[in-house]
């Protein structure tokens, strides 16, 4: 390798491991306090199965806390980590549902747009954790990792970290939005879904303007 591809690559694996797994908490913990019904769900979940000093692992995570994944595998839905992925058009071009694309163009793939296709998901545009309990279909069909030969290679890294930093933070803290927050449960759009802060699509599906939305007072439980 050169040294700019091992920079690249560098560059690439840093980003790849953290800001998605950080992005994804973060847009968790923003729905949960958008819907105050599934954060209480989530933290009857968490603390009526575990000590508050307990250090909750993943393994425990996974066992315990079906809801709780639910909760992330429909916040990837909704908000994947990264979206738009670059795919080169191979020697001679190739056709996509009857629609010819030259060799050398490069075609986005929206992640975004497959996970909210109507024809695959009921009630697309909501927040529905629901909807991945005991449905490995679902599971299935959430592309946010991507699929195939390029698909992600630390999603299970992914869940690692998330899953059992969700669940400890639920375990020991309190999570609330501050009184001058623009986006709350009574905000809603017309179908009665609290609208969601917006996300600046680049590489990672950051939030547009983390610091005035991303803000949750957070105090240890009593
Ligand atoms: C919630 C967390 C994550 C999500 C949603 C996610 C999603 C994705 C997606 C959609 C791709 C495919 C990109 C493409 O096809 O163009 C990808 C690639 C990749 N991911 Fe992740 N990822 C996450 C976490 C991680 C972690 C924790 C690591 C490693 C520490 C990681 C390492 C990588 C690498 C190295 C690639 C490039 C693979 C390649 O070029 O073939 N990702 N990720």
């Amino acid at each position: 390798m050169t040294s700019g591809q091992v920079a690249t690559e560098t560059i690439n694996g840093l980003m790849a491991g953290s800001d998605t797994s950080s992005s994804t908490l973060a847009w968790t913990i923003h729905f949960f306090l958008l819907h105050p019904h599934t954060y209480s769900r989530v933290i009857k979940e968490v603390r009526s199965q575990f000590d508050r000093d307990h250090m909750i692992t993943f393994n425990e995570s996974r066992e315990h806390f079906p809801f709780l994944q639910a909760c992330i595998y429909e916040t990837l839905r909704l908000v994947p980590a990264t979206n738009d992925l670059p795919r080169c058009m191979p020697p001679g071009g190739a056709v996509f549902q009857g629609h010819y694309i030259p060799e050398g163009y490069t075609c986005l793939v929206s992640l975004s747009t497959a996970n909210r296709l109507p024809s695959i998901w009921e009630r697309p545009e909501e927040f529905y954790p629901e909807r991945f309990m005991d449905n490995e279909n679902n599971r299935r069909q959430m592309l946010s990792f991507s699929s195939g030969v390029r698909a992600c290679p630390g999603k299970n890294l992914a869940w690692m970290q998330v899953l059992p930093t969700l669940a400890n933070i639920i375990n020991k803290y309190d999570l609330k939005l501050p009184a001058d927050a623009l986006f709350t449960p009574d905000h809603v759009d017309k179908l009665g879904n609290p609208i969601f802060m917006p996300a600046m699509v680049t590489a990672m599906t950051a939030p547009k303007y983390p610091e005035r939305d991303c803000v949750a007072l957070i105090s240890k439980r009593t």
